[in-house]
């Protein structure tokens, strides 16, 4: 089979992981006989550089056309003073939102190689997590109406949160849908005790639970949530939740997992187009370094080919290298706590030999 992938490089570290990403999948391709194509398209800061604006339309053109979609990461310093519209995140949301993708799956588990890394107690995650976070992805607050205005005290900002039902329903859904494949829990977390956004949520899920009496549902306020991944993380199986409360909570348990630079994400839609992504941001400050710890990025790569391109073999394949590499104690800079470590190449060196 063909797949055509459209590649954001993006900034920062971008491009030296999503150029791991890209070895891997042409190996994996030789592999099992498959041809990946990939197309670069400009995005961010690079995109800036070259044209003005963070998201041309050749990219969103381009990515709409392609299979699926490879991002690296986006921002840095360069560019940090821009006015917020066209700063290089908002190109981040502006491609999420023009290819309608508002799932984003981001699975936190503790690697058994990685337990040592984790900052949590060993008492505490003895027995491993594997979380399953569901953010919504093109609602919310981030893309709410917002603004400067004079207010009580002078010079105001403002930014709105607001979910329609329909933003509720159909990612309450994928929740329930995933919670029904893993371990069939699902806590749903908002701050329904303050926000009237929250209340709708609450009852919107409450009404969908009806509908999947076979998964265990909780609500969640999300202050307490923030408390109990690190309490208790293994009380958790799916968690599905807003879009900022995601991106936050996201960042956390991804930390004690051992590192940010492990943690791959899935955004999907309604088709089989997805945008894969890390969940680490460009680190600007060990770009160009060859320090970098590309193993998200070819995570989710290995999430690409199991949700936009049904390749679950091929996937696990990928996966399984990760694990092998990170179990014979290979290891990248940020988690090598001084230690030996290898360079991005060499990792991925590395991940190649054991497919
Ligand atoms: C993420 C990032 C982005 C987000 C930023 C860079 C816009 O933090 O993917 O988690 O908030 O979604
Ligand atoms: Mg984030």
């Amino acid at each position: 089979m063909n797949y055509n992938i459209a590649l954001l490089r993006g900034d920062g570290i971008g491009p030296e992981i999503v150029d791991s990403a890209v070895r891997v999948l042409e190996e994996v391709g030789k592999k099992y006989g498959h041809e990946f194509v990939f197309t670069p398209y400009l995005i961010g800061g690079a995109a800036l550089d070259a044209c003005g604006i963070p998201l041309p339309e050749e990219t969103v053109r381009g990515c709409l056309a392609s299979d699926s979609v490879l991002l690296g990461a986006v921002g840095g310093p360069k560019w940090d003073t821009l006015p917020g519209n066209i700063r290089p995140e908002k190109a981040l949301l502006g491609i999420r939102a023009a290819m309608e993708l508002f799932t984003n799956l981001r699975p936190a588990k503790l690697y058994g190689a990685l337990k040592g890394d984790c900052p949590l107690r060993s008492d505490i995650v003895e027995n491993g997590f594997d979380i399953m976070i569901v953010r919504e992805l093109t609602g919310g607050i981030y893309f709410g109406e917002r603004g400067m205005r004079e207010g009580k005290y002078g010079e105001e900002a403002y930014d709105t949160e607001c979910y329609s039902r329909m933003e509720i329903e159909r990612i309450a859904k994928v929740a329930f849908e995933t919670a029904r494949k893993r371990n069939k829990k699902l806590t749903s977390i908002d701050k329904a005790n303050v926000l009237e956004s929250s209340r709708l949520w609450r009852k919107v899920v409450h009404e969908m639970a009806e509908q999947y009496p076979d998964v265990e549902c909780v609500d969640m306020l999300v202050d307490n949530a923030a408390m109990q991944l690190v309490r208790n993380p293994a009380q958790f199986d799916v968690i599905v939740t807003s879009n900022m409360f995601g991106d936050i909570l996201s960042d956390e348990a991804s930390q004690i997992t051992g590192s940010i630079g492990m943690l791959p994400s899935a955004s999907l839609g309604n088709t089989k187009r997805g945008l894969y992504e890390p969940i680490h941001g460009s680190a600007p400050d060990i770009a160009g370094q060859g320090k970098a710890n590309p193993i998200a990025t070819i995570l989710s790569a290995a999430m690409m080919l199991l949700y936009s391109f049904d390749l679950a073999e091929e996937s696990e394949c990928i996966v399984n290298a990760v694990d092998k590499v990170l179990n014979a104690g290979f290891r990248t800079a940020d988690i090598a706590h001084g230690g030996d470590s290898l360079s991005t190449t060499e990792i991925t060196d590395k991940i190649i030999e054991n497919l």
